[in-house]
């Protein structure tokens, strides 16, 4: 498919739904202009890339997630399916609690390269019709997930101040990410719910282990995430999810580049770890599924 075409698919898919958005400047409607841009009724105005994804984020923003944290973490969900068991288990929960729905409303807050957003998304379409958006503040994450999955609305956006108008999200995905509560409560239709990821005790212990040491992080509790959550939401599901997966060294290599808790260590730290061939590494996370009070 050609640049020019994606831009213009793109834009077509998202005139279909365009009535979800509001600006994120001043909260009016908007549009798809010309299959070029999404307008409001202000002319406040957000082109589509030649990629097809949409910059909705009006600050200039230069975070420590970059090109080659999202193509490890790429390397790691779709080549190493590290996360796999874990998206499965999403889209078991997803199902079970919107059996009755034909048509689903799917965000990803912090969606990073796109791949948990997909593979739930793509699960969840062989039962019902899927509308799915990815948002994140690294456009980075954003180029990756335009680059690789058509059939889904790619945004630049701040999760605290979404492109979107009230009640129109089914299911809120926020996975190993930040959140914004009032923000997710705004989204979220009657029925709807958040799936929030955290970690638990046992998350890349074998990395928090290596580049931890020292830190009060390697003892790691969610509980404090936990009782916030429960503040905010009725929380009806909570599922803790714990596999080990062994990875070789080029994936350990992806690993290492892929997450936040190894920006504090030096090279020759990373280079110790790297001299494995490979070793097991632990996913351990709990699912919190909360709807609106
Ligand atoms: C640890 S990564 C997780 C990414 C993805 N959910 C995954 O599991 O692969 C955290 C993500 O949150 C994003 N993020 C942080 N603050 C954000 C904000 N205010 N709005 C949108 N995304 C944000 C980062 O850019 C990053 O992609
Ligand atoms: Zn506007």
């Amino acid at each position: 498919m050609s640049k020019v075409s994606k831009k213009v698919t793109s834009a077509t898919y998202v005139q279909k739904v365009q009535s979800i958005f509001q600006c994120p400047i001043c909260k009016e409607s908007m549009y798809v202009s010309d299959l070029k841009s999404l307008v409001c009724s202000n002319h406040h105005s957000f082109d589509f890339t030649k990629q097809g994804y949409i910059n909705l984020y009006t600050q200039q923003v230069k975070t420590k997630y970059n090109k080659a944290l999202f193509e490890a973490r790429r390397k790691v969900i779709v080549e190493g399916e590290f996360f796999t068991p874990l998206t499965e288990a999403i889209t078991k929960i997803i199902q079970k609690h919107t059996v009755a729905q034909e048509n689903l409303n799917l965000i990803d807050t912090g969606c990073g390269e796109g791949s948990h957003l997909v593979t739930v998304g793509e699960a969840l379409r062989s039962h019902k019709s899927v509308t799915g958006v990815g948002i994140d503040l690294a456009k980075e994450g954003i180029l990756v997930a335009a680059k690789h999955y058509p059939n889904y609305i790619w945004c630049v956006a701040d999760l605290a101040n979404t492109p979107f108008k009230d009640n129109h999200f089914d299911v809120i995905l926020n996975i190993l990410s930040p959140s914004n509560y009032a923000e997710f409560g705004r989204l979220l239709t009657k029925e709807g719910f958040v799936v929030k990821v955290v970690p638990q005790q046992k998350y890349l212990q074998e990395l928090r282990g290596e580049f931890l040491a020292e830190s009060a992080q390697q003892e790691y509790s969610n509980r404090d995430v936990v009782d916030r959550f429960q503040e905010e939401f009725q929380l009806v599901d909570r599922s803790r999810i714990t596999y080990t997966k062994n990875l070789d060294q080029a994936m350990l290599e992806a690993l290492v580049t892929m997450t936040p808790l190894t920006w504090r260590s030096t090279e020759k730290e990373k280079k110790a770890f790297l001299q494995k061939e490979s070793a097991e590494i632990t996913v351990d996370v709990d699912i919190l599924i909360g709807r609106n009070n």
